[in-house]
This record gives structure tokens, C-alpha cells and sequence, in this order.
């Protein structure tokens, strides 16, 4: 069992802790209003989940998961996040939430911007290209014919190893595409991205992303 801080109480937020608390794992969850907001959520999650701050989130939390729009990015808190795992989920959607130059010009991937905010936590992106309501419903055990993959990428070579221990805990393949510098390769708009894929299919459409 692991306690997960979960930043964002949305629809990753919400499907990410169903699926982490069907396993047996802990979730605290927040959002920018606090926690008397999230009573209802809470609620629902059940046993297991509880709400808090996002500082008290990030710090109760032996791994943490950001899932919220890009642009609040910066109000993700640091302390408490060092040395830690921290999954980062978010998408880059410009025409919908405003164009970040550094993305556009390929100087900084998507969780780049998460990492650069962090430097010393362990950021690894994952989970950010499925239905956030696929997460809990489409696992299947290992070995499944067919099994559905997902993709992470991250600098830290244990936080990807735990990254992928975790897809396959709450049902999926992992593709390990290597550090940050190779996670545009899961952006929206890629062949990978939101498709339903195994893993010799995700491999192929990594491989045929363009950036
Ligand atoms: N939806 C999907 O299927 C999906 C799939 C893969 C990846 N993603 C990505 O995952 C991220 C989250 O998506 P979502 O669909 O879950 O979004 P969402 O449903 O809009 O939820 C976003 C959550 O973040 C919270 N939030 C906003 N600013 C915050 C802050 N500064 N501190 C703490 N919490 C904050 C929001 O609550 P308040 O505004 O009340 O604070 C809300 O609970 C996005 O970057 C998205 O691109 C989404």
C-alpha cells in the first residue's frame, strides 16, 4: 500500500484514485478551492481517499500526481514534492488554453515545463494519453492477449521503473520511451495519443510520431 498525493480533483483526479484505491493504495486529493469543495468526491471515492490542500496533498503523499490544466503548472507547490516521483498527466491544448512559445518552438517538451517547476523531484509523464475514464475499466492482468499499453517517459531512470510498475498494478503494459526529451512522442495530435494501443502497436506509433 502507498499513499498518492493527487493534485487535481477532475476527471484524471477522480478516475486515477478510482483505480489506485481499487489496488489497495491511499489517495489525498485536492484541488485550488480546498477541501471542504471536495466532500462529495471524497464521498464517492470511499474508504481510502481523503481531501486536503495541494501542499498537504504533495506532502502526504510518498509519490504524487499532477492533473490539472497546463497553465496552473506554477502553482503546483515544491517543497514538498522534493525528491519525490511525480506523475505529471497534463496535456498542452494552445487553442483552448493559450500557447506556451517554448513548446511551440520544441525547446521544452509538455512535462518539461512540470520537471523545470520541480528540479528536484523525479517527474515522469504517464497516464496522459488515455481517457482519464479508461483508467480504471480498461486493466487487464498481465499476459492478457492484447492487453492495452500506455507510455511514460521521464529522466530518472527508478522513477521510470516505478512508473511502469505501476501501469502494470493497475492493469497495462508500460512503454518506456526514455527521458523527457522523448515525451512529445505521447502529445496530443500523436498517433499514440488517446487510441487504444498494445504494446508492439504503441511502440510502432511512437516511432512514427512527428514533432
Ligand atoms: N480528461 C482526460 O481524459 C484526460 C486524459 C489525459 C490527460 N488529461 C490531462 O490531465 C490534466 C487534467 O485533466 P482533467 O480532465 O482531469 O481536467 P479537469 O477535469 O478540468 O480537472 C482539473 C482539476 O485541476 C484542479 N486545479 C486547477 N488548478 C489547480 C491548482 N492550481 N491546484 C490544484 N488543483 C487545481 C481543478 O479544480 P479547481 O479548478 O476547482 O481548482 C480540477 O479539479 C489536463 O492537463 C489534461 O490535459 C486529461
Amino acid at each position: 500500500m502507498a499513499i498518492f498525493g493527487i493534485i487535481g480533483a477532475g476527471n484524471i483526479g477522480r478516475n486515477l484514485s478510482l483505480a489506485l484505491l481499487a489496488r489497495g493504495h491511499q489517495v489525498v486529493i485536492a484541488n485550488s478551492q480546498g477541501p471542504q469543495t471536495l466532500t462529495a468526491l471524497v464521498e464517492d471515492l470511499g474508504p481510502g481517499a481523503r481531501a486536503a490542500t495541494a501542499e498537504e496533498a504533495a506532502a502526504a503523499g510518498q509519490y504524487a500526481v499532477v492533473a490539472i490544466p497546463l497553465p496552473a503548472t506554477q502553482a503546483v507547490p515544491v517543497a514538498p514534492l522534493t525528491g519525490k516521483i511525480v506523475i505529471d498527466t497534463c496535456n498542452y491544448f494552445p487553442d483552448r488554453l493559450g500557447h506556451v512559445t517554448r513548446i511551440d518552438d520544441g525547446t521544452i517538451t509538455v512535462p518539461g515545463l512540470l520537471q523545470e517547476h520541480l528540479p528536484l523531484s523525479k517527474v515522469v509523464r504517464a497516464f496522459n494519453h488515455i481517457d482519464a475514464g479508461k483508467i480504471p475499466t480498461d486493466g487487464t492482468p498481465a499476459g492478457t492477449r492484447d492487453r492495452r499499453a500506455l507510455g511514460l517517459a521521464g529522466d530518472d531512470v527508478s522513477a521510470r521503473t516505478f512508473v511502469a510498475g505501476l501501469y502494470d498494478e493497475l492493469g497495462f503494459d508500460a512503454v518506456d520511451l526514455g527521458p523527457l526529451a522523448e515525451s512529445w512522442r505521447l502529445d496530443a495530435g500523436q498517433p499514440t495519443f488517446v487510441v487504444r494501443q498494445n504494446a508492439d502497436q504503441l511502440k510502432a506509433n511512437a516511432a512514427v510520431a512527428k514533432r
